[in-house]
């Protein structure tokens, strides 16, 4: 397996049990200290991205944020935040999405895109797949095409995925 994936994974520490029992928590921190994981992150996404048209680099606040940026800027796309409610100041539309107890929100400002925009959604991490399925519900909303969504990590065991409704999903590296 390339040498960059086996890196970035060895990277990113697993916190067991955090933020609560049971849950091995997947600490990006640790892969945000390396800066030669950090930067293998970004060029094995901006490679794969470089040359497929996209107009726009969604990321998913907060964690998603780290990514998405400089994605967008080597790529030459415009980059959008995706916030948690009442963070923007102007028109927005919103998603509701559920977590394990309640439900949260990704909010998006009304014209930070264009029908004829084509999209990338990035993100830290797809575990259940409610985040990203919001996110990508708002960018096709706006009349954008998603072209793909693309995260670091997968935990594969929660079938994330089988909620992207066919959508491609590009990772990195499986959770361990
Ligand atoms: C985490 C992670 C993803 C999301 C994945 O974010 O960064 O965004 O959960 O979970 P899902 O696939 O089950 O929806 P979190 O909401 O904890 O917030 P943060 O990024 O602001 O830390
Ligand atoms: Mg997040």
């Amino acid at each position: 397996k390339d040498a960059r994936i086996e890196a970035i994974a060895s990277s990113i520490r697993v916190v067991p049990n955090f933020p609560k029992p049971g849950i091995m928590f997947q600490d990006i921190t640790t892969l945000l200290l390396n800066p030669k994981a950090f930067r293998n992150v970004v060029e094995l996404f901006v490679n794969r991205y470089i040359d497929k048209g996209i107009t726009v680099v969604a990321g998913v606040e907060a964690r998603g944020f780290i990514f998405a940026a400089p994605i967008a800027l080597a790529i030459g796309a415009k980059f959008i935040p995706l916030r948690k409610p009442r963070k923007l100041p102007g028109e927005v539309i919103s998603e509701k999405y559920d977590l394990e107890y309640g439900t949260d929100c990704l909010e998006m400002h009304v014209g930070a895109v264009q029908p004829e925009d084509r999209a990338l959604v990035v993100d830290d991490l797809i575990a259940t797949g409610g985040t990203l399925c919001a996110a990508m519900n708002l960018l096709e909303r706006a009349g954008a095409e998603v072209v793909e969504c693309a995260c670091v990590i997968e935990l594969p065991e929660l079938k994330g995925r089988e909620r992207l409704n066919g959508k491609p999903l590009h990772i990195l590296v499986e959770s361990r």
